[in-house]
């Protein structure tokens, strides 16, 4: 018995899978005939011949007549009269089909576009971030603008980094001297002196290379270039600052390829007078719309880095930039972190970025690394600026997590569990985020389109939350810690993590006049006590479930950082996170500081607060007229708690509701939850005291009788006496286990220290001894002496002594390019360098750079 179905799909098979009838469009007439039955009968009716179904649509007919001079020269088509005549009847419409060509999305070749544009630059068709043949969607996306007159015409973009070679006929044109300086040598013009001072020059290339004969083009080849002069040599911070503002009048954009080390342990950011110079910048830089400061993420992810760390990569004034390579995956080195915005094409998996180089006319291919990223998005951000000057610093970087497209992302494949940094999740806003490709790879002609309709921000508004105290915790200025709520893994088996929650309140939100969906950056400062930093975890998660990972997303989840074992903690960090941007903050915040590595070492958690930044409701004052308003935001806070924690400006009447959780794992893992007390910070309007002394005594685990807190308020209402004692008798076995077992740990523990001590010692000395045996009187190599030191002691030893005397020289900064085989000789990253090195060595020669010969410098964290 044949199904029915089956007898039409037999009877249909000729009209269904035939292949499609060659079209003879020289002899015939094309039309589509709609109609739901016998379509044989008319379109014999109408003098047509019946071809074959259109493609899946049911119902609809190709259908054709021969070409007919004569029909041709008659006004009406004498096809569709016949067909206007039969009406009414089943046949619903009768399309005549015009011959028109669809044209290829891919971009041009190269070489079609360099004869079209009159482009006579030799390497441009090499510069594969510009136009990418082989993969089209990874590329910076300008050569549409430059059709449109987008070059980046009258706009200044600022190279801090060690100088410019302004004798270069790829960049003397559009050179800029009056703002510029070196502030190695204290001399007007940023000369590039030192043998290995091509890092700026190439970087320069990247934004403004000249339309001319020589090297390749820049982004935005007809803006200007200044170039400040500080990688070359000590400097101080007087002359950091002054640099940061070097010419802010005029010059938009500074591009800084350059941070503290990016060795994996150290923490570190912009001392006092470098945050004032970039706060400053961002108030009354480029006559009040702010100085847009431009910085790459870090190359130090092979040593477990993380651009958290970094005080000028997780600020909120600056746009921080990380690396894709030409295939669209995140390079090996390239830095991971909540505060990392978005990722700009650079090198990785085989090939470079092509650009100019030191000399008359000399040109790389083997430019590279995070450092290489930064400029591509200072020539994307030069192109805008020219379509809409008007762009303020937070209208470029709403631009950025809006226009930025989320490549490598599966929308179909949720992240795993446990997501690693490459993986995307949604925000509240719905937008993928992923802590390697931030928002995603800048793409210039959708920044530029978006910015030619984009309506400005209004002014920028904030929140700041009052600080939690936990366990009694206080840090004092020597930045020796006591009380706190212990985490950790114990030997057999247990971890503890401490969870801590804070409310954002209707109140907190009126007062400040924050948008409800205008959350921009997040801020979190925490007081963390550890025996070795690099293990501690630290995540917020937002009240709509968003979770940040703050410290630990590159270690997969793990712990932080491997060879961080300083002993000084957070003393205050200020972490940031922009996967809260557009999302609404009201509800409770719950930050997890944790342990998850090892039973060695363990510490406490004393305390946090928030700062969330935003976009405000009050539209009548424009972001202009907040001049000054911003305090500084140190990435340490001095003392703990800080004396400030309740502004009553700030939140008049906002009371925060302050709970206190610590979920222990306990053998044979159950999960067991208890409450400490909760702590209302006070209901009054607090004074400023009241509050320091509530939150500082109340939230302890140990608190004191003679505290001046109203227990009473606290517990009576809350639950029954008997919980109470319950309580304190869990917390105080607690604290008998916890000491029992950290003394146990602690002596077992001392020869493991040791070999692990060892270890990474070995390790981290290989860049050292090769710039000092390979490069004497550098920067560099006074840095590697500087920060030698350390390799024992905590980093923040280095910071004491510059606190004390402030005008103690500061070493140059690394700049950032891809490491090195050399530097990360002992790594697992084997792999990706040692194939840069073959690439480097085989184009030598045509690039003219005879440093490259040294293969340690190729793309290395020295200048190249
Ligand atoms: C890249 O630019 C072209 C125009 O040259 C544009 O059509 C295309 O949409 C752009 N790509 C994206 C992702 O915006």
């Amino acid at each position: 018995m044949l199904p029915t179905s089956l007898i039409f799909a037999l009877i249909s098979v000729p009209w269904t899978i035939s292949a499609s009838v060659r079209r003879a469009y020289d002899t015939h007439d094309y039309y589509v005939l709609e109609i739901d039955s016998e379509p044989e009968y008319y379109t014999t009716q109408l003098g047509l011949e019946l071809l074959e179904q259109v493609g899946e649509l049911e119902g609809f007919w190709l259908v054709r007549a021969e070409k007919n001079l004569k029909r041709e020269q008659q006004d009406e088509d004498p096809i569709l009269s016949r067909y206007n005549a039969i009406q009414p009847s089943p046949v619903k419409s009768l399309i005549p089909q015009t011959l028109r060509r669809r044209i290829k999305r891919a971009p041009p070749s190269p070489s079609e576009l360099a004869s079209k544009m009159g482009i006579q630059d030799p390497l441009f068709t090499e510069q594969w971030h510009i136009l990418n043949p082989e993969s089209p969607e990874h590329m910076m996306n300008v050569t549409g603008l430059w059709e449109e007159g987008y070059t980046g015409l009258g706009v200044i973009s600022s190279l801090i980094d060690d100088g410019l070679d302004y004798t270069s006929e790829d960049l003397a044109d559009n050179f800029d001297a009056i703002h510029s300086h070196d502030y190695n040598d204290h001399e007007d013009l940023p000369t590039p002196k030192l043998p290995e001072d091509t890092h700026g020059t190439r970087c320069a290339g990247q934004i403004a290379a000249v339309k001319n004969g020589v090297c390749g083009l820049g982004l935005a080849y007809h803006s200007r270039v200044a170039a400040v002069r500080i990688l070359s040599g000590v400097i101080t911070d007087v002359d950091e600052a002054a640099a940061l503002n070097q010419g802010f009048d005029e010059v938009g954009i500074y591009s800084c390829s350059w941070g503290p080390p990016d060795d994996g342990r150290t923490m570190e950011g912009p001392d006092y007078l470098i945050q004032k110079a970039i706060v400053n910048g961002v108030n009354r830089g480029r006559q009040g719309r702010g100085s847009i400061f431009v910085f790459a993420s870090g190359n130090g992810k092979g040593s477990g880095d993380e651009c958290n760390y970094d005080g000028y990569t997780n600020s909120i004034w600056s746009v921080t930039v990380g690396a894709a390579d030409w295939t669209g995956r995140s390079p090996y080195y390239s830095e991971a972190c909540a505060a990392n915005m978005v990722v700009a094409y650079s090198s990785g998996n085989g090939k470079s970025i092509v650009t100019t180089d030191k000399g008359k006319n000399k040109c790389s291919r083997s430019h590279g690394g995070t450092s290489a990223a930064a400029p591509n998005v200072v020539g994307v951000i030069a192109l805008a600026l020219q379509a809409r000057p008007e762009l303020n610093w937070r209208d470029i970087q709403h631009l950025c997590v809006r226009t930025a497209i989320p490549i490598n992302y599966d929308p179909s494949s949720p992240p795993p569990s446990s997501a690693s940094d490459t993986d995307y999740e949604l925000t509240a806003a719905g937008r993928p985020f992923s802590y390697a490709f931030g928002y995603g790879a800048i793409d210039a002609y959708a920044f530029v389109h978006a910015a030619l309709k984009w309506d400005l921000v209004p002014r920028q508004t904030y929140i700041r939350t009052p600080t939690i105290v936990l366990g009694d915790g206080k840090m004092t200025k020597d930045k020796v810690f006591s009380g706190g709520i212990p985490f950790g893994k114990s030997k057999d088996g247990g971890e503890t993590s401490v969870s801590s929650t804070l409310e954002v309140t209707e109140k907190m939100m009126g007062h400040a006049l924050l948008a409800p969906q205008g959350l921009e950056h997040v801020n979190v400062r925490v007081w963390i006590e550890h025996q070795r930093r690099g293990d501690v975890r630290v995540e917020i998660v937002s009240p709509n479930g968003i979770k940040s990972v703050l410290a630990g997303v590159s270690s997969g989840g793990e712990g932080g950082r491997k060879y961080d074992k300083a002993k000084t903690g957070f003393p205050g960090w200020l972490f940031m996170s922009v996967k809260h941007w557009d999302e609404n903050p009201l509800g409770t915040w719950t930050i997890t500081v944790s342990d998850p590595v090892n039973t060695d070492f363990t510490g406490k958690f004393l305390g946090w607060n928030m700062v969330l930044w935003g976009s405000s409701t009050d539209t009548s004052v424009s972001a202009q007229d907040d001049k000054n308003k911003y305090e500084i935001l140190m990435n340490d806070e001095p003392i703990f708690p800080p004396p400030d924690i309740y502004d009553e400006d700030e939140d008049e009447d906002g009371h925060a509701t302050v709970t206190v959780t610590a979920t222990e794992t306990l053998i044979g893992s159950t999960t067991r939850s208890y409450s400490k007390p909760t702590v209302f910070l006070s209901t009054e309007k607090p004074q400023a005291t009241d509050v320091l002394e509530a939150s500082s005594t109340s939230t302890s685990m140990f608190a004191s009788p003679t505290s001046s807190l109203n227990l009473g308020n606290i517990f009576s209402s809350q639950r029954p006496i008997f919980a109470i004692f319950e309580l304190i008798f869990l917390i105080a076995l607690g604290v008998v286990l916890y000491v029992f077992l950290w003394r146990r740990r602690k002596q077992a523990s001392n020869a493991d220290y040791e070999a692990l001590a060892g270890q990474n010692l070995a390790m981290s000395r290989i860049p050292g001894e090769r710039e000092r045996s390979g490069r004497p009187g550098n920067g560099a190599e006074m840095y590697e002496a500087f920060d030698g030191g350390s390799d024992e002691e905590s980093d923040d030893e280095g910071d004491e002594a510059r606190v004390d005397q402030p005008m103690l020289p500061r070493s140059a900064r690394t700049p950032r390019e891809a490491p090195s085989s050399a530097t990360i000789g002992q790594s697992r990253y084997r792999d990706e360098p040692s194939k840069l090195e073959v690439q480097d060595q085989t184009q030598e020669g045509i690039g003219s750079h005879p440093q490259d010969d040294d293969s340690g410098s190729s793309g290395s964290w020295e200048r190249t």
